[in-house]
């Protein structure tokens, strides 16, 4: 399958599913990396990668919807099978979400169903959890709750800061990721019914 990777800023999660996909025997190819940032830092990460890149951007659209509609132009024309947002700042309306079920995935900085929306680091720490971490699942139209495909843990430690605390989840992130996408590139994991099946590992 092709795949789209959506961001709109430094890419690092997108870096981490180019180099996966560089792998002879990794199921897909990031065929594009959209932004809806003229100056999101991963376009040009995606460029010196020789990915294509495209740029959405959401200032010239009159409102979600159309925006929604630009997005998925780009999408069609890039004929991408499966979306990867990756750090992706923007809601999608629902018909988008919907028209993309089971073919779009997203990775979240918190052990969903916990800490969903923005400064998970921080909000962790202020209600001092023990353990943090981050969650690839399936979008879904409500944010930060479509179906988890893949987790990582890691403790918090006590001299934590939202940096520190931040890095450590970040490195797990660029882990499952990569992993979470094999196994959807390849069939093992799907969306069914609302629910994620996954395949026996073989
Ligand atoms: C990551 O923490 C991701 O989980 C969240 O936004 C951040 C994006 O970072 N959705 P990057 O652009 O991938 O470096």
């Amino acid at each position: 399958p092709r795949v789209a990777v959506l961001i709109s800023g430094r890419g690092s999660n997108m870096m981490s599913l180019i180099e996966a996909a560089a792998a002879p025997d990794f199921p897909a190819e990031i065929a594009v990396v959209i932004s809806n940032r003229p100056d999101a830092h991963g376009l040009a990460r995606a460029q010196a990668c020789n990915i294509p890149t495209r740029t959405v951007d959401h200032k010239a659209h009159a409102d979600r919807a159309a925006f929604d509609a630009a997005l998925d132009a780009v999408l069609v024309e890039e004929q991408a099978d499966l979306v990867c947002l990756a750090g992706f700042m923007r809601l999608l309306t629902a018909p988008f979400v919907e028209k993309w079920a089971g073919r779009m995935i997203n990775i979240h900085p918190a052990l969903l169903p916990s800490f969903k929306g923005l400064h998970t680091h921080e909000r962790a720490l202020a209600e001092g959890v023990r353990i943090h971490g981050c969650t690839v699942h399936f979008v879904t139209p409500e944010m930060d709750v479509g179906p988890i495909l893949m987790q990582a843990a890691v403790p918090v430690l006590d001299a934590d800061t939202p940096e520190t605390l931040g890095a450590r989840v970040l490195a797990q992130e660029h882990v499952i990721y990569p992993a979470a996408l094999r196994m959807v590139a390849d069939g093992r994991a799907r969306l069914e019914a609302g629910r994620v099946v996954l395949d026996e590992f073989v």
